[in-house]
């Protein structure tokens, strides 16, 4: 079950606003050109922002996400049309063939056990053609963002249009390395509505990642910097084995 932030509509239809500017998605953009994919696989497309554009870049793309309501404003915007939006984690799209599946906004961190991150790599080379290619980003740990988390205790109240003034706070609740939990409260000030949402995020470090990718018959290609968040993200470019593998 996706943490209510994705899950509730009532949140998922302020996502957008408090996420900002998406200026991480360039950079994905590129990197789909640079590999030359056709059919591309967005895993945990949340509200769709990616795969929107890829498709309007000339992808063929398949959005999977388990939080229905994310689904549902992803549906409603512009250019939203030509994507295939299929609710679900990766294992909904064997065979799919895709030339690549990119994971964006740290995707990767919401799988906490070692099982759950070797389902999804062994779902999403289900999914990918021989040699296909898998691009995710995720926290370096050595960053220790939950300090600036839990020193940033805001509130940020914006003005969503068609949703009134929303209040945001964020408060880390724990460190129980390698997880980290917050909790978000929103307050929907021209009801007074307050909805709140509990997250946990694994971090992994590069020698974890690393060795659990050639477990799951992967092949890293590259450990790139996220250039929106320098210092910040390791993006990792791998290729799946041949078939059979
Ligand atoms: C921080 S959002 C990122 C959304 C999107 N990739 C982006 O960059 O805007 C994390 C997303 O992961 C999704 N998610 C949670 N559990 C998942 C799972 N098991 N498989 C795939 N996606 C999952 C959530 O529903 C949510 O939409």
């Amino acid at each position: 079950m996706p943490d209510a932030i994705f899950a509730d509509a009532r949140l998922a239809l302020i996502y957008d606003a408090f996420d900002g500017p998406r200026d991480d998605l360039a950079a994905y953009v590129g990197i789909a050109r640079e590999l030359s994919a056709g059919r591309v696989l967005d895993v945990g497309c949340g509200t769709g922002n990616l795969a929107i554009l890829l498709a309007s870049t000339g992808h063929t793309v398949v959005g999977v996400d388990p939080a229905a309501a994310s689904l549902d404003v992803a549906r409603s915007k512009d250019g939203a049309a030509p994507v295939t939006w299929i609710q679900g984690d990766a294992s909904a799209v064997p065979g799919l063939g895709a030339d690549l599946a990119v994971m964006t906004g740290n995707v990767a961190q919401v799988f906490r056990t070692d099982t759950d991150w070797a389902q999804t790599l062994a779902a999403i080379g289900a999914a990918l053609r021989p040699h296909g290619h898998f691009v995710f980003e995720t926290r370096r740990p050595e960053r220790r963002a939950w300090e600036e988390w839990a020193a940033d205790t805001g509130p940020v109240t914006l003005n969503v249009p068609g949703r009134g003034r929303v209040e945001q706070r964020r408060v880390v609740t724990s460190v129980s390395w390698p997880e980290v939990s917050f909790r978000y409260t929103y307050t929907f000030l021209a009801d007074g509505e307050v909805i709140t949402s509990d997250s946990t995020l694994r971090f992994r470090d590069r020698d974890e990642l690393e060795a659990s990718l050639a477990a799951g018959g992967y092949r890293v290609l590259d450990v790139r910097e996220a250039p929106d968040r320098p210092g910040r993200e390791f993006v990792f470019i791998t290729e799946r084995g041949p078939a059979g593998s």
